[in-house]
């Protein structure tokens, strides 16, 4: 079947089932084509929570579908694929937490939202790239505060607000290929550009940038920059968006091995079989959901 063809197929019947169809800004281009919006984390979460839909169709990797039905859990939330997970979320377990929590009796536990369920039923706070600053920068002054788990996301935060904060030491493989290097090499062949360059980069990497966002944010700097040029430190998916929003400016990645391979799992033959079938339903115990939520409505209601 050509693009086209499944393309139709899947509005189709989203339409003829009334489903809301969420993509994030990393996913392969025809399924973000396909999707009623586009959007980073929080922008996703935000939707998710306020959509009265009874079918949600995550496209995306594991725990924004779990955020999504925590948030909405009267609506039905499905995952084209039930293998997109995480390898940053992967790295903090809530045993982990828990340890780290006894450690440290009075701290306020703020985690981003690449995490697990559990995870953030064991925390005061959940945070994106995209309000992280502000959500620490809420928190009340000389209070210890645990940040996890993406180290390189905490010392972003760190480093804006001058506060200091327990870190966990988790990553994503995928921007830590980002290097200074890489970024010198796309500056030598693209003068003019900016540097934008997401904050789960290393510290190093990212006080090279013109700006460091969330890659809605991204999108953001590149509208409104006097600029035609711009030189993209993120998940490649992101190029796809940009170029299609503002398609008079250039945009030029880092590197071409900025992809996250669980955010190209999800097809559209994947998107289709998920409607047809129904499958594959995500699912949070209710106590968990319970636990995580307070966490994840604080995250969203924060503006
Ligand atoms: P954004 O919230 O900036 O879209 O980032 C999501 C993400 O998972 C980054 O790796």
């Amino acid at each position: 079947m050509t693009t086209e063809t499944l393309s139709e197929k899947v509005r189709a019947l989203a339409q003829s089932k009334g489903a809301l169809l969420l993509a994030h800004n990393y996913q392969l281009g025809e399924v973000q084509d396909v999707a009623d919006f586009v959007g980073d984390s929080l922008e996703l979460a935000r939707k998710a929570a306020a959509s009265d839909a009874r079918l949600i169709l995550f496209c995306g990797v594991r725990f924004m579908a779990e955020t999504a039905k925590i948030l909405n859990p009267s609506a039905t939330v499905l995952e084209p694929a039930p293998n997109a997970g995480c390898p940053l979320a992967d790295m903090l377990t809530a045993e982990q937490l828990i340890r780290l929590k006894r450690e440290h009796p009075d701290a306020l536990v703020v985690t981003y939202v690449n995490s697990s369920a559990e995870v953030k039923a064991e925390s005061d706070y959940c945070c994106t790239s995209g309000n992280a600053v502000k959500v620490v920068a809420a928190l009340p002054p000389g209070r210890e505060v645990i940040f996890g788990p993406d180290q390189s996301l905490g010392q972003f935060v760190s480093g804006r607000l001058g506060r200091e904060l327990i870190l966990w030491r988790g990553y994503c493989p995928t921007h830590h290929r980002i290097t200074v290097d890489a970024i010198d090499e796309a500056r030598r062949a693209h003068p003019a550009a900016k540097v934008v360059v997401h904050p789960e980069c290393t510290p190093d990497v990212t006080a090279v940038a013109d700006e460091v966002a969330s890659t809605a944010g991204i999108l953001r700097y590149a509208a409104e920059t006097p600029c035609d040029e711009y030189i993209i430190g993120t998940e490649n998916g992101m190029l796809h968006r940009l170029a299609k929003e503002l398609p008079k400016k250039r945009f030029y990645p880092v590197s071409s091995l900025v992809t996250c391979p669980n955010m190209k799992i999800n097809t559209l033959e994947k998107v289709l079989r998920s409607l047809e079938t129904g499958q594959y339903e995500v699912d949070v115990s209710d106590k968990i959901a319970q636990a995580a939520r307070l966490a994840l409505r604080r995250m969203v209601e924060l503006v």
